[in-house]
């Protein structure tokens, strides 16, 4: 149970890590999960077991987990019900030479709740999904520029935004950055350059909600003959069954979703308009992976577990916990820099760019008490947290508040 100095000591995952940083490319497979964005001192931990919202690492320390995985582990570790499904898969076979029923009940399961989609297509990542998402809208209007609002994966189109290298510049110039909220600034790139404009791949959610503006870029795009993707990757399936576009009542022309769709097994759709698909449908879009049948049973008994009353009310309210709590003890702490972000299911606690230290000092604090959270991410809230867990988090962070403003 993490309580106070919870966090005894890493150095098997220590010594592993430095072996890691020798042979493995960046050390680990996903930046995310690299020492900077949790606390370069104590972390990374090599991960032995988790079970609900619960992780073990190699040298016996218990964490209290709001980072689920990035996002996926929308039920909890080891879930019975989906674990249940993939073993009863797995004495079938993992992935066959031609097709499985699973990939035809699964597409009928996502039609029948997600507004927009007509038609389907499944990958293993997020980055793939996108990535198809833009081909197909290259392919439908017969443009080439992409406008990217907020993160969609590491492939090129997407990567082009960033400093990154290994970009080739005539790609680079193929991808235009949005800010999520910039309305106007939404406005005047589809005047300037709407009819180059393939589609604009827009997260739904960056740290907050704004309608207004989803509404706006959906107009906006569509007066320019642009397409309008949403990257409900992180939204999807935890804010409600047919992600923000079902909860909120707006269409887009695709979606794409992943991470929560199977609880942690990777797997990854976009889904769309039949005509944007019919004309798609000769695309050279292919993966040996894609059809592997455990994530297709893993989503299969995610999505029924999603669907059972209360579940994702529970989501939301466990969301709300987190900010009224933290709002509370910010109210009488005003020299911690930090606000209070997100909606519904994804809660924020974000420090002030000035306030690197106290941000430092936070994640320090909560990751000795056992609590693993993201630098001014997400907390990803799951069935398997309990009130209890989401009180004792909130203890947590109260007595890491005072710690950061405690003189000396
Ligand atoms: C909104 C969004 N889109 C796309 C991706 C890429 O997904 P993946 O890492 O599975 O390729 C992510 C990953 O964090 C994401 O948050």
């Amino acid at each position: 149970m993490p309580s106070s100095a919870a966090l005894h000591h890493l150095d098997k995952s220590r010594a592993l890590y430095r072996r890691a940083c020798e042979i493995i490319l960046g050390g680990s497979q996903t930046i995310s999960k690299q020492p900077g964005r949790y606390d370069p001192d104590r972390f990374p931990a090599y991960i032995e077991r988790g079970a609900g919202c619960r992780l073990w690492d190699i040298d016996g320390n218990e964490y209290l987990d709001y980072v689920m995985a990035l996002g996926p582990v929308v039920l909890g570790y080891c879930h019975p019900a989906v674990d249940e499904a993939v073993r009863a898969q797995l004495s079938r076979g993992v992935l066959f030479s031609s097709n499985s029923p699973l990939e035809v009940e699964l597409a009928e399961k996502l039609i029948a709740r997600i507004p927009n989609a007509e038609r389907v297509r499944f990958f293993k990542s997020g980055a793939e999904a996108t990535s198809a998402a833009v081909r197909l809208a290259r392919n439908f209007t017969g443009r080439s520029k992409v406008v990217s609002v907020g993160y969609s994966g590491w492939h090129d189109w997407w990567t082009a935004k960033q400093e990154s290298g290994g970009i080739p510049e005539a790609v680079r110039q193929l991808t235009l950055d949005l800010r999520y909220g910039d309305s106007e600034g939404a406005v005047r790139l589809m005047d300037r350059e709407g009819p180059d404009i393939a589609c604009v791949v827009v997260e739904p959610v960056v740290s907050d909600l704004d309608l207004d503006f989803l509404r706006i870029v959906i107009d906006a795009a569509h007066a320019a003959g642009a397409l309008v993707v949403f990257d409900e990757i992180i939204t999807g399936f935890r804010v409600g069954p047919g992600g923000v576009q079902g909860r909120f009542s707006l269409n887009a022309d695709m979606a794409t979703f992943g991470k929560a769709i199977a609880n942690g097994f990777p797997l990854s759709v976009v889904t769309g308009r039949r005509d944007i698909f019919e004309a798609g449908k000769d695309l050279w879009i292919s993966s040996t992976f894609g059809g592997e049948t455990l994530s297709l049973a893993a989503a299969i008994a995610t999505l029924n577990e999603l669907d059972k009353p209360g579940v994702v009310d529970w989501l939301w309210a466990s969301g709300e916990q987190l900010r009224l709590g933290w709002l509370h003890l910010l109210q009488s702490r005003a020299a911690i820099h930090a606000t209070v972000k997100g909606f519904g299911p994804l809660p924020v606690l974000q420090f002030s760019k000035e306030a690197r230290r106290q941000e430092d000092e936070f994640m320090a604090g909560m990751l000795d008490r056992g609590f693993l959270v993201r630098r001014g991410h997400y907390w990803f809230v799951t069935a398997s947290h309990q009130p209890a867990d989401i009180e004792m988090t909130l203890s947590a962070c109260r007595e890491v508040f005072d710690e950061i403003v405690r003189p000396g």
